[in-house]
């Protein structure tokens, strides 16, 4: 039987219909959630998140405060950008878009953010609270698989977990999150260094790849029923689409589709979790911010 399509798309609709409900009643309070999002540079990739992350907002009914700042920008500027939105009281969220540029100390750039308003969770508190279990911001991408793994009751008890990539964006954190309560799963974590990665894949249950090379996960390499998380979105040349381009995951979809229990596409997939999940975090830093009880975190 081919693999049921779990579908990013519409779990992010339901969940910003959720997340809208909860605004509409913080305005009565004074409170509108605020997101400050900072990009430096021109990276189109990175351009077109930015501005996704800016219209959820909008449609939301919170605000974003923009800032796009050039290439050459100084590592000091930033710093001195970040402290003054650390100081704005409607301010509750503050993302520095990553990659920065080289010249500049991104760990320096995100440990300066006030870890009250890290709703990427990548501030090394944020991140050590993670590690212990205890509430904080989860980074947004492993927050919205494993949204999307509850959602379609992917059994995660025990389950033989393998990750491709140990980014701290996605793989390590993801790592952390599962191996723990409540998901219990047996966590491993391959890399570039790691030694026939096939022979990892083939034992998964679950398989999540997050790499950003297309076609690293073959047919070959996944156990038949298992189920399948593509993270990975790349750019590749088509000249049949009008951008010039198409986005393509880790995964060679059209091949191992046919054999797994569940799969995410790409587009469609992750993506749009990964904006959600910003979004819940800077609804959930206002209410934290304004002493608003939030609805329990699921
Ligand atoms: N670049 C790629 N993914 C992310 C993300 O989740 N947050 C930020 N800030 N930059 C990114």
């Amino acid at each position: 039987m081919p693999a049921v399509v779990l579908n990013g798309k519409e779990l992010a609709e339901e969940l910003r219909h959720d997340l809208s409900v909860l605004v509409k009643d913080l305005k009565p309070r004074g409170v509108v959630p605020g997101l400050a999002v900072i990009l430096v540079g021109e990276d189109p990739a990175s351009a077109s998140y930015v501005l996704g992350k800016e219209k959820a907002c909008k449609e939301l009914g919170m605000n974003s405060f923009d800032h796009r700042l050039p290439a050459d920008t100084t590592e000091d500027d930033l710093l001195r950008l970040i402290a003054s939105l650390n100081q704005r009281s409607d301010v509750d969220g503050i993302l520095v878009q990553l990659p920065l540029p080289a010249a500049i100390d991104a760990q320096r750039v995100l440990r300066t953010i006030d870890a009250d308003k890290d709703v990427d969770g990548f501030h090394p508190v944020s991140l050590g609270k993670m590690l212990l279990g205890e509430p904080t911001f989860l980074p947004c991408t492993p927050y919205g698989v494993v949204k999307l793994l509850e959602k379609a009751h992917v059994p995660l008890k025990g389950a033989e977990v393998v990750i491709v990539g140990r980014s701290n964006i996605v793989g390590k954190p993801l790592a952390v999150m599962l191996m723990q309560a409540p998901y219990h799963a047996t966590v491993t974590v391959c890399h570039t260094k790691t030694k026939d990665l096939a022979s990892h894949v083939r034992r998964a249950d679950i398989v999540i790849a997050a790499v950003g090379h297309p076609g690293t996960i073959t047919a070959d390499m996944v156990k038949p029923g298992a189920c399948v998380i593509d993270v990975g979105v790349s750019r590749v040349d088509d000249a049949t689409k009008v951008k010039g381009f198409r986005l393509a995951g880790d995964v060679d979809y059209d091949a191992v589709a046919p054999l797994a229990s569940y799969i995410t596409p790409v587009p469609g997939g992750v993506g749009p979790m990964t904006i959600t999940m910003l979004m819940y975090n800077t609804v959930y830093s206002a209410c934290r911010r304004h002493s608003i009880p939030f609805p329990p975190r699921g």
